[in-house]
Order: structure tokens, then sequence, then C-alpha cells
């Protein structure tokens, strides 16, 4: 089976506003519909679980009839930070298979394409592990103390993580299943999880339009990509 699991248990407190940024509308559409129907209609996935906080349970589940009818979305109450929410998503896929694999995403990335998903699932299926990723376009500094640069990575060795990240299902969850509180707390994402476990993690090539909407004026570049989108 393919999993997708689409994590939106976060606040957006870095976009402000009334409601957490997954649910608000671009091009009149809430983010959140618009990643899951990417999954949709890639056809590449068998089961797709939403994750969301409890206070959006109800909403979650009215606005997932509303957009895509009786679509077989599993919704999934989220956890404090977004490994823990995954960790839930994890808990409840059934019967596991050795070649199960899950591509877990960020609700706030709509962009996301067929062909980032179905290279996710050759790459997760031949690798284990992968990572969706654009090259760095800027060149990264790396500074501790944020006052004197410390050394200047080779830029052509400099990737930008995206997300779907892609994993064996088993592994996965066997990973994440020893993990300690402050671990889930630290790594802040799933590749890191699997790095610290001495496991390879495979990169596929991204899209820099797969942005992810952090800063309200993500919203307008959002707006821009859609209507890109629709004149090509
Ligand atoms: N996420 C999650 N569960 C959490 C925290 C985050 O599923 N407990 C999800 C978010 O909903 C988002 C993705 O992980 O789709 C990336 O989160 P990010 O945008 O970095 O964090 P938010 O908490 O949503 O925003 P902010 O940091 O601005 O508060």
């Amino acid at each position: 089976m393919v999993y997708a699991a689409v994590l939106a248990g976060g606040s957006g407190l870095r976009m402000g506003g009334s409601l957490p940024k997954q649910f608000l509308e671009v091009a009149g559409k809430p983010i959140i519909i618009r990643s899951i129907q990417a999954f949709i209609e890639s056809g590449s996935v068998d089961k797709i679980f939403v994750a969301v906080s409890a206070d959006f349970y109800d909403y979650t589940s009215e606005l997932i009839a509303k957009h895509l009818g009786d679509s077989s979305v599993t919704v999934v109450v989220g956890g404090k930070n977004r490994n823990e929410t995954l960790l839930n998503v994890l808990h409840s896929i059934d019967d596991i298979s050795d070649d199960d694999i899950i591509l877990t995403h960020d609700a706030v990335r709509p962009f996301i394409d067929k062909r980032i998903i179905d290279e996710n699932i050759s790459a997760a299926r031949e690798y284990g592990a992968c990572n969706t990723v654009v090259p760095a376009v800027d060149t990264i500094l790396r500074s501790s103390d944020g006052k004197f640069i410390e050394s200047v990575p080779v830029r052509s060795e400099i990737f930008h993580a995206q997300t779907p990240q892609s994993f064996g299902v088993k592994k996965l969850l066997s990973l994440y299943e020893n993990l300690s509180d402050d671990e889930m707390e630290i790594f802040t994402d799933s590749c890191s999880v699997f790095l610290a476990a001495g496991e390879r993690v495979f990169l596929v090539t991204g899209d820099r339009n797969n942005i992810k909407l952090t800063y309200p004026e993500d919203m307008e570049r959002a707006e821009n990509i859609i209507r890109c989108k629709e004149a090509e």
C-alpha cells in the first residue's frame, strides 16, 4: 500500500490570523483541500490520512465533505509537535506490510504535483527513505553565534528541504517508537531521524513552486502561482 500523511496539526503562528493557515483559502479553495486534492488527483496513493488538532477535527471533516464529497480521506487527531502528529498517523494504519510506504507532506505546501509524488514513491521503494529538495540559490553561511561566519559550505552541495519526505512505513514506525519525548521535540523532520539512525536518505528533485506557506506575504505568491498554472 502507498499511504499519504497530510500533516495539518500546526497552529501557523507566523502567518497569524484567526484560523490556522492550512484552512485559509487561496484562489477560493482552502490550502489543506488543495494539498489533499493533489494526492487524490495523482492516482498514485491508496489511502490518505489528514492529521489536524482536536479543535479542528469536526471542522476538517466538514471541509473535506464539502469540497471532496465522500472521498475516502481519514482524519486523525495530531500531536503537540510535527513528529507526534506523524506518529499518530502511523498508529492509525492497520496491518502494516513490509513493502508499505508513506509520503509525509506539509498540508501548507499545496503545489505538490504528480511528478514529485511518483518520484517519491519510486525512491521510497528503492532506497527506503527520501526527501524532496531543490538546490540552494543563495550561498548559505554557517554561524553558530550569529555574529561571525564560521564556514561557507560549497553551494552546489546545499539543498533546501521540501516535502514530501517518504519512507518504508515499518522502518519509520520503529524509529519513531524509539524516540524519547525530547527527541520528538528536537528532530525537526523525519529525515533527521533516519540520518541519526545511520540510514541513507535519497534526494528527489522538488520544484521551486512547492513552497511552504509560512508568512502573510506567501499568500500573494500562492495566488500568483495558481494564476500562472491556470494560464499554462
Ligand atoms: N504540523 C503538524 N502538527 C504539529 C505542528 C505542525 O502537523 N503539531 C504541520 C503543520 O500543520 C504544517 C507542517 O507541519 O503543515 C509544517 O509546520 P510549520 O508550518 O513549520 O508550523 P506551524 O505550527 O503550522 O506554523 P508556525 O511555526 O508558524 O506556528
